[in-house]
């Protein structure tokens, strides 16, 4: 893996005279990949079954001889206004039952057959003309699954799909009705169905529709996207040996990411630390004041550990902010110094490639307000420079290092497991049971938690199978556990070598949103099972927390914990929060920043593990062979007597260290 950047370019938003001077001019800076084609459909099939793709022939020759390799999108995310002759049903519809019509993008249902085809066959087409072609380095299927919330669609096409997914998955003779009912608790208000062509879309019910229709629903829109994927992949596989991936969003959990992994090579996202603060942080107005112009200090780095996980190990930034984007509720430029404080903190979280979002700034249409690495007129805007001083960084390392680990360092195995998982998010959003308390919220603010320990983090999914070398493996709020994952924790516990840390809110339904019996969580032990039950739970207001004994809060969500399993955390007045027995910990509570980090310090102190007190952006990332200190701050920090510049990404050598 070596690590290299790259842009984003559309040859057809260009006159063909400037495509060489452009080409030239990216591999000047010191580019290595550029992406195109992924919004290009209306150019490559003008009218339906009319092809042009020698336009795209010149413009991949015309990169390719200066020595870029290409990344080819498919154009699935815009498909062109003919298309909806072709096929008047493939619009998504929203949640009022309205259809999403033409004149941006993504406009087209997961769930329509014909259009899903039509998709695939364009894919193929193009992985037939360009497989040979030296110069295509990698595929990109479509363009940001779930952007501006397409994932959920409530069209007749989804109807039916929903109906037929039903009938296969309750039963194999054509569906067995009474098995939903039973299954999703359909007598409570008496909402049995006597047929499976009964069943409408979970939407514009008079109050909330049952949990476990929703979950399904959900559940069966995921499985669209990873088909919808799936059939790009096979088409092109059929033809090109490139390896194939798609560009992921932040904070966007509507679809099992991890299925979708599964079908490709490599994993990217798009990453817009600045258009992320406001809406999709969840942090509050001073947070988002004092990091306006640098973003959140661990958003990235989360969607970066979850995304190498997504990728198994193999992942990309396939579109970086370059300066202020269009989109955001406001679109500030970023402080000095942090397109390359990005970029290198990519790097540092195992990134091989990073692509700037986009070559130059486009003078029409929707994104005109949108920086790129170029001004419209050409000149460089501020991120040519920076993206320039990180190439020479780049080329300074390949210089010094003295082993090919340390100019292209592995993925090696972070220390601790923080479990994500898909299924979890849904079922939070479904039944949140208090405002403002989502899965992702919980996950991201122990990971922060994390974070400001000095711990660097993997992040897995639910079907990991083994966890051996993790000193601490964390899984909150995994509403359905399933029993297979409840024993590989409870191996990676009882083998002595982890601590596993499960709650709140894990374990906590079966597989249909209901509450198990025996009650939760029901944690196996070696010899016995944690005697711990969830007896009852209550949400809080964000005005009333509870005091937790050696310092923090419960904020949010409580658990009534019974049973003899050892109290091991309690509030002020004596209630407990945590019980553990040997290694296995269950923790009942949503605990703030202090209140967990009182429970997991000393576990990591018992693992060895060395913990700091990260104050305000100071960030650390450890990639096996090498410590990145991060100072998201615009103020320097000092530590151990070491001063950190503000904005500043600082490498140290452990190499080196260690033999010096
Ligand atoms: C991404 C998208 C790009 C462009 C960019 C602007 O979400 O993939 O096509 O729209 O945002 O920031």
């Amino acid at each position: 893996m070596t690590r290299s950047l790259g842009t984003c370019y559309y040859p057809e938003h260009w006159p063909e005279s400037q495509w060489a001077q452009d080409a030239r001019a990216m591999a000047d800076l010191g580019l290595r990949w550029v992406r195109i084609g992924e919004f290009a459909w209306s150019r490559l099939e003008p009218t339906p079954g009319t092809f042009d793709f020698t336009w795209l022939d010149r413009a991949i020759e015309t990169l390719g001889n200066a020595g870029l390799q290409v990344v080819l999108g498919t154009p699935s995310a815009a498909p062109p206004r003919w298309m909806l002759a072709r096929f008047p049903d493939m619009l998504a519809y929203d949640h009022e039952g309205r259809p999403r019509k033409f004149g941006s993008r993504r406009h087209y249902c997961f769930s329509h057959l014909g259009y899903r085809q039509a998709a695939a066959e364009m894919a193929a087409r193009l992985a037939k003309r360009y497989a040979k072609n030296p110069h295509i380095g990698a595929w990109q299927v479509d363009n940001e699954y779930g952007c501006h919330d397409t994932t959920l669609s409530y069209s007749p096409a989804a109807q039916v799909g929903f109906r037929h997914w039903l009938r296969t998955r309750y039963g194999t003779n054509g569906g067995d009705i009474t098995a939903l009912n039973a299954a999703w608790g359909n007598v409570f208000w008496s909402m049995e169905y006597g047929d499976f062509e009964d069943i409408e879309l979970p939407h514009l019910t008079v109050t909330q529709a049952n949990p476990a229709h929703m979950l399904d629903f959900r559940l069966y829109t995921s499985d669209q996207v990873v088909a919808f994927n799936a059939a790009q992949v096979a088409a092109i596989r059929a033809h090109s040996r490139a390896p194939i991936c798609h560009n992921y969003m932040g904070r966007i959990t509507d679809f099992d990411h991890f299925k979708v992994g599964e079908d490709l090579d490599f994993a990217s996202w798009d990453s817009y630390p600045l258009g992320f603060l406001e809406d999709r942080v969840g942090a509050d107005a001073h947070h988002q004041r004092l990091y306006a112009r640098q973003g959140d200090p661990d958003f990235q780095a989360f969607h970066h550990d979850l995304y190498r996980a997504v990728g198994r190990g193999r992942w990309w930034v396939m579109e970086q902010q370059p300066g202020p984007v269009n989109w955001a509720p406001y679109n500030p430029d970023p402080a000095p110094g942090m397109v390359r404080l990005w970029t290198w903190e990519a790097f540092a979280h195992g990134a091989e490639v990073v692509c700037y979002f986009r070559w130059r700034q486009a003078p029409m249409a929707q994104e005109q307000m949108h920086a790129g690495l170029l001004r419209p007129d050409s000149l460089p805007a501020p991120a040519y420079d920076e993206a320039a001083q990180v190439v020479a960084e780049l080329k300074d390392l390949a210089l010094t290092a003295q082993t090919a680990a340390q100019d292209n360092p592995p993925n090696t195995q972070a220390p601790v497991a923080l479990v994500f998982d898909y299924k979890a998010d849904a079922a939070w959003a479904i039944q949140p049971h208090g405002e403002g308390l989502s899965y992702f919220a919980l996950i991201f603010e122990t990971y922060v938690t994390l974070r400001r320990l000095g711990l660097s983090i993997d992040i897995c999914p639910p079907t990991q199978q083994d966890f051996s070398g993790y000193k601490l493996i964390l899984a909150p709020g995994m509403i359905e556990m399933p029993e297979t994952l409840k024993k590989t924790l409870n191996q990676a516990s009882t083998a002595g070598k982890s601590q596993v840390v499960i709650g709140p809110r894990s374990a906590a339904r079966n597989a249909h949103l209901c509450i198990p019996l025996p009650l939760p969580p029901a944690l196996p032990l070696a010899r016995s099972q944690l005697d711990v039950r969830v007896a009852r739970v209550e949400s809080l207001r964000p005005d009333s927390p509870i005091a937790v004994q050696g310092g923090g809060n419960v904020r949010g969500y409580r658990e009534v914990l019974e049973g003899n399993a050892p109290t091991v955390l309690s509030t002020v007045c004596g209630k407990g929060l945590a019980v553990r027995e040997g290694n296995l910990t269950y923790l009942g509570a949503w605990l703030d920043y202090d209140g967990l980090r009182g429970l997991l310090t000393p576990l990591c102190h018992a693992q060895g593990l060395e913990t700091m007190n990260l104050q305000g952006g100071m960030r650390v990332r450890d990639t096996g062979h090498e410590r990145f200190w991060i100072n998201y701050d615009t103020r320097a920090h000092v530590i151990n007597g070491r001063t950190f510049a503000p904005v500043s990404v600082t490498r140290d050598d452990l190499c080196k260290t260690r033999k010096g």
